[in-house]
C-alpha cells in the first residue's frame, strides 16, 4: 500500500530453513571462514584513531577476541565535532540518496553474513538461531527506514490555507544525533537507531555498549563503504563515561537511547541540567513484563509461549516474560507443563545447534542473576532450578511468589515468576501489574475476547501478545517500544519513528 501509513511495499528478509542441509552447510562454513582476531576503535571522519587498547573477551569460554580502543572525553568531543561538519552536506543530500545509502548498507550486510554472525555468537553469546535473527532484524531496519524515509522526506508537503496563501511542511535533521545501544542487540539496535538518526537527514556518533564494540565496528564500516560519508557517522566505543561524554557536548541536538531504565533517568537529567536548547531523547529501557493465563488457554500453547518468551535468548531481551499470572483453578496443570518443558532446555556452547540458551553477558550480570537465585530459593517456591555448565551459564528457573507487588526489579536472564490469582481477584491482579510502572510487553492467554480486552484496555502497554510469544517483534508489523517506566513511547520499526528523530517547518507565502 504505497503511501499510507503503512508505508512502501517493501519484503522482509529472508529466513533460513533449517531443515535445509545443504543451506545450513553453507551458512556453518561462512561462519567458521569469518573466525580471527578482530579490532574496534573510534572511528572518526572514516578514520580508525590509535590508542591505548584492552581485549575483548568472549563469554561463551573466556576466550579473547580481538582488541578495542575506547574514546575518552577528548575522543568523544572531537567525534561530535566532526559529526557537526559532517551534518550539514548529509543534511542537504536529497532524501532519496540518504536511502540509497541505507539500502546499499542492506546488501552489505546481506553479504557479510558469515562475519556479523560470527561476531554475534563469539562476543554476545548468540545461538545461530538468535543470531540469524538480529542480522535479519538490523537488514529489516536499514530497508524499512530507508523505505520510510523516501516517503516522508521527499518534498514539502501542501497544506490548506485561504486564497492567496501557500502552505506547506516539510521534514528536517535536527543536527548530531547520539545513539547509546546495549549488548543485548548489539547489531540490530545499534544498526536501527544508526540507520533511522541518518535517515532524517542527522549526523550521528554511535555509542556500542562495552561488551560487544566489534559487531559495531564492522557494521559501522559497512555503512562508509555503502556511501554514509565520514563525517555524517562517528563510533565511540566506550562505557557509561564516553556517553556521558558525548550527552554532555555542545553540539548535540538529541539522543537516541535503548538500555536500562536507570541509564535512561541518568541521561534525562543531563539533558535537563544543560543551558540552550531543550533536546529530545528517545529512550526504550526496560520491563517487568506479564503474560496472563486464564482458564480458557490452551495447555500446550501456553508452555510453548511461555518457554520460548522466558528463556529463549537466555531471558536476556527487553520483552522477556518475567511474571507468569496462572488463573488458579488451572495453575497447577499449567505450571507442571511449563516447567517439564523448561527442564528440557540444554544450556551451553550456543555454537552447537542443540544449544537453547547461551552464556549471559558477563561476570556482573551471573553474579547479578546467581543473588536473585539464591534470594528466590530462600524465599519462594522452587518449580524449576536447572544446573547450568561452568562458566557464564545460568540454567532456567521457574519460582512461585505470592504477589505481582513482590517483584519490583527486572531480572534480566532465564528466570521466570509464577503468581497464581483467582477469577475473582483477576482485576486486581491487573491493577497491580499497571501500578508497578513498566509498559513493555503483556502477553495474554485466553479464548474470551472480552476479557482480552478488558486486560488490554486497563494495562498501558506498548506491545500486546494475544496467545502466542511475547518476544521477537518483525520490523514493520510489530512497532516495538513502550511506556511509562519503559520508555518514551516511539516505535522503532513503526511508520511514527522517523519523525522522531526530525524537525517540522510550516512554510506560509503569500502569493
Ligand atoms: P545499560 O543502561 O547499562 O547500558 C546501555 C547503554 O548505555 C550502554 O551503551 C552503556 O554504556 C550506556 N550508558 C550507561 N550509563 C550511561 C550514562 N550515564 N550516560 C550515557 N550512556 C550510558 O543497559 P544494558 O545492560 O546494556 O542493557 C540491558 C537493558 O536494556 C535492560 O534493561 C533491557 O530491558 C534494556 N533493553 C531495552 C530494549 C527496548 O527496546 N526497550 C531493547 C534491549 C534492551
Ligand atoms: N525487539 C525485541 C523483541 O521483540 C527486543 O524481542
Amino acid at each position: 500500500r504505497p503511501g499510507d501509513l503503512f508505508g512502501p511495499e517493501r519484503l522482509n528478509s529472508p529466513g533460513l530453513a533449517f531443515g535445509d542441509g545443504a543451506a545450513l552447510r553453507r551458512l556453518t562454513a561462512e561462519i567458521t571462514a569469518a573466525a580471527g582476531l578482530a579490532e574496534a576503535a573510534p572511528i572518526l571522519d572514516g578514520i580508525a584513531c590509535a590508542g591505548p587498547s584492552r581485549p575483548v573477551i568472549s563469554p561463551i569460554d573466556g576466550t579473547k577476541l580481538g582488541t578495542v580502543t575506547e574514546a575518552d572525553a577528548a575522543v568523544a568531543a572531537r567525534a561530535m565535532e566532526t559529526a557537526a561538519t559532517g551534518f550539514p552536506a548529509w543534511t542537504a543530500m536529497p532524501a532519496q540518496e540518504r536511502a540509497a545509502c541505507l539500502d546499499r548498507a542492506a546488501e552489505a550486510f546481506m553479504r557479510e553474513r558469515g562475519r556479523l554472525l560470527h561476531l554475534l555468537q563469539i562476543e554476545a553469546g548468540k545461538t545461530l538461531d538468535d543470531a540469524l535473527a538480529e542480522w535479519r532484524e538490523a537488514i529489516d531496519f536499514l530497508r524499512y527506514y530507508a523505505a520510510e524515509g523516501r516517503r516522508l522526506f521527499r518534498r514539502l508537503q501542501a497544506l490548506p490555507g485561504p486564497a492567496g496563501e501557500a502552505n506547506s511542511l516539510s521534514l528536517a535533521g535536527r543536527g548530531v544525533f547520539v545513539a547509546i545501544s546495549p549488548w543485548n542487540f548489539p547489531l540490530a539496535i545499534f544498526t536501527g537507531q544508526v540507520a533511522a538518526a541518518l535517515m532524517a537527514g542527522n549526523a550521528v556518533v554511535a555509542k556500542p555498549a562495552p561488551q560487544t564494540p566489534l559487531v559495531a565496528a564492522l557494521a559501522v564500516r559497512l555503512l562508509h563503504a555503502a556511501g554514509v560519508p565520514a563525517g555524517a557517522l562517528q563510533l565511540t566505543p566506550g562505557g557509561p563515561e564516553t556517553g556521558a561524554a558525548l550527552i554532555a557536548h555542545p553540539a548535540l541536538a538529541g539522543v537516541v537511547f535503548t538500555g536500562s531504565t536507570a541509564t535512561a533517568r541518568a541521561i534525562n537529567r543531563s539533558l535537563a541540567a544543560r543551558d540552550g536548547a531543550i533536546l529530545p531523547l528517545i529512550a526504550e529501557t526496560g520491563g517487568i513484563n506479564a503474560m496472563i493465563v486464564d482458564a480458557t488457554a490452551l495447555p500446550e500453547q501456553v508452555a510453548d509461549d511461555v518457554v520460548t518468551s522466558a528463556f529463549r535468548s537466555a531471558g536476556q531481551r527487553c520483552s522477556a516474560l518475567r511474571l507468569l499470572l496462572v488463573q488458579e483453578d488451572v495453575a497447577d496443570r499449567m505450571i507442571a507443563a511449563v516447567a517439564g518443558a523448561a527442564r528440557e532446555l540444554q544450556v551451553g556452547d550456543p555454537r552447537h545447534l542443540s544449544t537453547d540458551l547461551g552464556p549471559v553477558i558477563d561476570g556482573a550480570a551471573k553474579a547479578r542473576l546467581d543473588a536473585h537465585i539464591a534470594r528466590m530459593t530462600a524465599e519462594a517456591r522452587v518449580h524449576v532450578a536447572g544446573v547450568a555448565p561452568q562458566g557464564l551459564y545460568v540454567a532456567p528457573h521457574l519460582f512461585e511468589i505470592g504477589g505481582v507487588a513482590d517483584l519490583r526489579e527486572e531480572v534480566f536472564g532465564p528466570i521466570l515468576h509464577v503468581v497464581r490469582y483467582r477469577a475473582d481477584a483477576l482485576a486486581r491482579v491487573v491493577e497491580e501489574i499497571r501500578a508497578g510502572g513498566y509498559g513493555l510487553t503483556l502477553g495474554i492467554q485466553s479464548r474470551i475476547e472480552e476479557s482480552v480486552e478488558r486486560i488490554a484496555a486497563a494495562l498501558p502497554h506498548g506491545n500486546v501478545y494475544v496467545n502466542r510469544t511475547m518476544i521477537g517483534a518483525v520490523v514493520g508489523s510489530q512497532p516495538f517500544g513502550g511506556t511509562g517506566l519503559s520508555g518514551t513511547g516511539p516505535k522503532a520499526g513503526g511508520p511514527h519513528y522517523l519523525i522522531r528523530f526530525a524537525t517540522e517547518r510550516t512554510l506560509t507565502v503569500n502569493t
